[in-house]
């Protein structure tokens, strides 16, 4: 098990490029399945996720090299067509290879993904709009079964603005027979970032960027070069560090249009934010305690619930009493419990939480529940007097590439202890 050090009242200064984001590279890399040939990403964040994508990819017969960023998925011949449950477990992402199985090989085996700590995160969209294009579903003791013999052209209303269910059914709609209106779709900049993929590989997508997406179906698709945006969450945890350690830190490679309502947020508490819009970059520099937080998460546009767990570290500092909504997810508030170990005052009341925050915190030793929730667990410890241990910090090398790396460069005293096995 690995621990996270961190010393905390070291306020953050420097500038940060942005890994390449996480939640857009890996439908790319489910798209990838879609075309004969090779498919090139860019910009590839070395991150655990992505490499368990690779295999998954590996293990259904695609050639996938991978270095310093640029990953060439070449998918001319797959062997298999069945992702094993060990894979399945280990990240819930593999989901999304449904659809293009279903649309290039007409079946598809796997396993329900089950839910985390952050919610029973079902997929019965993802079925619902799979089936509506012409799949049929078997279940047997947790495996699902899928086969089409053809996909057809229809229309799928999400009943919620789903992002992986609108991924997987644009991921099969693109070959399927006729055109598809997909209604009620997620608005992240990841689907619009798939969305250009897929019509850099000859796709034929209406909408993109909107709620309504008019997919036109193709006989097949073709190989192509394509680089992912940077990872806003990531630059919106770096963002909400430099507000919590009162530092002055610039992140380059995200379009801050992606990061409107965490920066509305930022300047709420206090913060001064600028951004560069054809530079890509974002500067927040913050000088005082910062004033309480109001946030609700949502859908895209409206505030992230990535950045949640974040924010809520933000608001254990604040002065005064913050309150968090979380409309996203049912159970996204593993995080606060650890995070009253800093002193804050936290009081969770089913969807949202009451911080009475605290200058500066009290050092603690804690443990990552998650991924969003860990990083926001170091950001905790960056406001306490002393050193903070953050404790099962595998979660937070899921998506991000190196955290400790990162925060060093901006002046962070932060370090990982790795326990040998024998000391675990
Ligand atoms: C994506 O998850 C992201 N993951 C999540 O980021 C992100 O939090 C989430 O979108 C919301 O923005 C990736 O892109 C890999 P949803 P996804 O389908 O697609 C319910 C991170 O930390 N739902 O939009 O799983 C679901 O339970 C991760 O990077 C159903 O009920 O999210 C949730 O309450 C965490 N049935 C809500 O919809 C379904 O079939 C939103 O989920 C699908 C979803």
């Amino acid at each position: 098990m690995s621990v996270i050090q961190v010393q905390g009242l070291c306020p953050l200064n420097g500038r940060i490029r942005i890994q390449g984001s996480k939640n857009a590279v890996l439908p790319m890399m489910a798209a990838a399945l879609l075309c004969r040939d090779v498919t090139v990403l860019h910009h590839v964040p070395d991150i655990a996720d992505v490499r368990i994508m690779a295999d998954i990819l590996r293990h259904l017969g695609c050639l996938v090299n991978w270095r310093q960023g640029r990953m060439e998925i070449d998918a001319s011949d797959l062997t298999r067509t069945e992702i094993p449950r060990e894979y399945v477990g280990k990240m819930r992402s593999s989901c999304l290879l449904l659809g293009p199985l279903l649309a290039r090989e007409g079946e598809a085996v796997t396993s329900y993904p089950g839910g985390c700590v952050i919610g029973k995160r079902p997929i019965d969209f993802h079925i619902h709009a799979l089936e509506r294009l012409g799949a049929s579903f078997r279940e047997q003791n947790g495996t699902i079964a899928a086969r089409a013999r053809k996909l057809f052209g229809t229309w799928i209303l999400f009943p919620y603005p789903s992002v992986g269910a609108t991924e997987n059914a644009l991921l099969a709609a693109v070959l399927a027979d006729g055109t598809t209106v997909l209604l009620n779709c997620a608005m992240e900049p990841e689907i619009e970032e798939l969305c250009r993929l897929l019509t850099a590989m000859g796709a034929r997508i209406k909408g993109i960027g909107g709620p309504e997406l008019v997919v036109e179906g193709v006989p097949e698709l073709h190989s192509c070069e394509f680089t992912p945006a940077g990872d806003r969450i990531c630059a919106g945890t770096y963002l909400a560090a430099a507000v919590i350690s009162r530092g002055d830190v610039v992140v380059a490679g995200v379009r801050p249009g992606e990061l409107l309502e965490p920066l509305k947020t930022m300047e709420r508490m206090g913060a001064a934010v600028s951004v560069r819009e054809k530079e890509k970059e974002i500067r927040v520099q913050m000088k005082k305690r910062p004033s309480p937080v109001f946030l609700e998460t949502g859908p895209y546009p409206r505030f992230p619930t990535d950045l949640q767990p974040v924010f809520l570290a933000a608001a254990c500092t604040c002065r005064g009493e913050s309150r968090i909504r979380e409309t996203v997810f049912e159970a996204r508030f593993a995080a606060a419990d650890e995070m009253k170990r800093f002193g804050a005052r936290i009081r969770t009341d089913r969807d949202t939480v009451h911080v009475k925050g605290r200058w500066p915190l009290g050092s603690a030793s804690v443990r990552a529940p998650d991924l969003r929730g860990g990083a926001a667990l170091v950001l905790a410890g960056m406001a306490a007097e002393g050193i903070s241990g953050i404790e099962d910090c595998g979660h937070i090398e899921r998506g991000y590439e190196d955290l400790c790396r990162d925060l060093s460069l901006l002046g962070a005293k932060i370090w990982m202890e790795r326990e040998s096995l024998a000391g675990s």
